[in-house]
């Protein structure tokens, strides 16, 4: 992976970034599910889960490599919300098998658990508090949920302190710090919490339709902002802005009813007739 320019070259470290296995090349037939396993910092195996006799996953698999950006494209409906679900242990699959980082078992983890063991997960809505100021809810974020807000401006560890400026800068909010949470526009408010998920030292990111309602200006701001994230921690990212998908992704992977119908670069995957089908020609 490049190092983020600009960055303190301990600023992944921090991030409890592992460096993985040297990766090997797609398709190598005799890697075995153990070798997969230790490959990927998340490992997604078969994974089926019915909602009253509806499969909306149904035999999905998914590896994801340390450092990577992943997007995840699809029709509505096609699971990808409870994907991220079964990931962040919000909904218990029927079957299949799940594990993170150096063998956490996600299937018999909950949400809590998996949480501090670092899988953020970042919703549609952003959910800042708007009356505390942007430095503030970073400072909320690394202090953990049980902070009096009374703590808040404390004296912070001059390393937590460079921690919080440095998240601050990257998440292109460096001139806001003093500024109260609840008077940033739409888009820097979403960035703020992919800031408060960073100051978390998260090893995968999940984000759900992260540019929703952004205006375009802000919609390539993020695609800067998440592009320079690669490396430091891996993401997972649910998109619908084909467009916005095509400037960050370098892996895409398609779900339709459940499953994985393709998967690959942009080009490859909007390539594919089965995609295109599914999409019914509307994949940008
Ligand atoms: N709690 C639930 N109970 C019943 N059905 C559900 C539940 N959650 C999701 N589903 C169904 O599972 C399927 C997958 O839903 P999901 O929300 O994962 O899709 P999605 O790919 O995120 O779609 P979108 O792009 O619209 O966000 C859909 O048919 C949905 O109606
Ligand atoms: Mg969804």
């Amino acid at each position: 992976m490049t190092p983020n320019p600009g960055l303190p070259a301990d600023f992944g470290d921090r991030l409890r970034r592992r460096p993985g296995p040297a990766a090997l090349g797609p398709g190598l037939s005799w890697e075995t599910r153990s070798e997969r396993r230790r490959r990927h910092v998340l490992f997604l195996e078969d994974i089926t889960l019915s909602f009253d006799g509806f499969k909306a996953l149904d035999g999905l698999s998914l590896y994801l490599g340390e450092g990577e950006l992943r997007c995840v494209i699809g029709p509505n409906g096609a699971g990808k919300t409870t994907m991220m679900d079964v990931i962040s242990g919000h909904a218990r699959p029927d079957g299949g098998e799940a594990w993170f980082g150096d063998g956490l078992n996600l299937l018999e983890s909950d949400e809590v658990e998996i949480a501090q063991s670092g899988i953020c997960r970042k919703f549609q809505r952003p959910s800042v508090f708007g009356s505390i100021t942007a430095w503030e809810n970073l400072e909320l974020a690394l202090k953990g949920p049980k902070t009096v807000l009374g703590t808040l401006g404390a004296r912070l560890s001059s390393e937590d302190g460079d921690l919080l400026a440095h998240i601050l800068d990257l998440v292109r909010l460096g001139g806001r710090a003093g500024d109260l949470a609840g008077i940033l526009s739409h888009g820097q408010k979403q960035w703020l919490e992919i800031g408060m998920l960073l100051a978390q030292k998260p090893r995968i990111l999940l984000l759900d339709e992260p540019v929703a309602g952004m205006a375009p200006a802000e919609i390539d701001r993020t695609s800067e902002l998440l592009s320079g994230l690669a490396g430091t921690c891996s993401i997972i990212l649910v998109e619908h802005d084909m467009e916005f998908v095509r400037s960050v992704a370098r892996t895409v992977t398609v779900l339709h009813q459940g499953s994985v119908l393709a998967e690959g670069d942009m080009d490859f995957v909007s390539s594919r007739p089965a995609v295109v089908e599914a999409y019914l020609g509307g994949l940008g």
